[in-house]
């Protein structure tokens, strides 16, 4: 799922229905952004995560307590602790889904993505049905039952095999890193080209708010498309350091920012202005005709 085709005021132009149209876009979006942890300058969703899954820790580590002293102290605490991690997994979850959201429809983490919320949901599921035997079944009140104890394993279980997913999203794939970064929306998909004219490809509407990027693929090449200071650059897409996604990046000055390791590179020339990038982008020609982007791919 991308919603960014739902919230973005591009690609609306229906007379009146377009002002309103933009306008209720732009509040989700500023909603999204504000979820996604930009107004703090760090994602909010890997901070509160952490509070979930010591819950669900500290809740197992009561359970073992009970089994080994029984006393209704631990298993009381047990299920408060797990109620509090089901609490804060929900509240977790909200900025989850705004980050979801914006994950390029065709990354090659999105479907890790998909996996990871799907299992934390699930998770959370098992945990509720954990909770609702502790509080329906009290048969010992010192000592946990046996199947709202399994439940807890296996949730514990599916937890960390989420989060390890989540680490693969991040360290491998390289989803969401930098993008508190940005003020505008990040391209929602690949745009594919087809066919040129003497080397020409068009690629898009000439409809790019101020610092929005745009990823195509030209040929084999992918490349990522910028407007800045009312002014359209294409460099190549991959950053020459380790390959960090530029059209997720930032513009300021007349340069884009990788979000991986924040390389910055002249627009116009692809000259590298700060490392750790020490090899210059390759750049590309640019031509606003008949209300399209066309771009020169050699
Ligand atoms: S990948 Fe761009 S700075 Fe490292």
């Amino acid at each position: 799922m991308n919603l960014s085709g739902l919230i973005h005021p591009r690609g609306v132009h229906h007379g009146d229905r377009t002002e309103t149209a933009s306008t209720a876009g732009q509040s989700v979006a500023s909603v999204k952004h504000a979820l996604q942890g930009r107004w703090l300058g760090h994602p909010l969703h890997p901070i509160i995560v952490h509070i979930p899954i010591a819950m669900f820790a500290l809740s197992l580590i009561f359970d073992l307590a009970s089994f080994v002293r029984p006393q209704q102290t631990f298993e009381t605490a047990a299920r408060w602790s797990m109620g509090l991690g089901v609490l804060m997994a929900l509240v977790a979850a909200i900025p989850g889904f705004a980050d979801y959201a914006d994950i390029r429809s065709d990354h090659r983490g999105s479907k890790t993505a998909t996996t990871h919320m799907i299992l934390n949901l699930v998770a959370v599921a098992i945990y509720i049905a954990s909770l609702l035997i502790r509080w329906r079944l009290p048969v010992d009140p010192a000592r946990v039952e046996i199947l709202p104890f399994i439940l807890s394993i296996i949730g514990a279980g599916i937890i960390s095999f989420s989060g390890y997913l989540g680490g693969v999203m991040v360290y491998d794939d390289g989803i969401g890193v930098g993008r508190h970064r940005r003020t505008t929306e990040l391209p929602g998909e690949t745009i594919k080209t087809e066919g040129s004219e003497e080397g020409w490809t068009n690629v898009a509407a000439d409809d790019l708010t101020e610092g929005e990027t745009i990823r195509a693929k030209v040929g084999d090449t992918v490349i990522a498309i910028v407007k800045h200071q009312g002014r359209y650059f294409a460099i190549q897409e991959f950053c020459t350091h380790r390959f960090g996604p530029l059209s997720e990046g930032m513009c300021c000055d007349g340069r884009i920012k990788c979000p991986w390791h924040g390389s910055e590179f002249f627009l116009d020339s692809g000259k590298v202005s700060n490392g750790p990038a020490k090899v210059d982008l390759k750049t590309f020609k640019v031509s606003i005709r008949n209300g399209r982007i066309w771009v020169r791919g050699d």
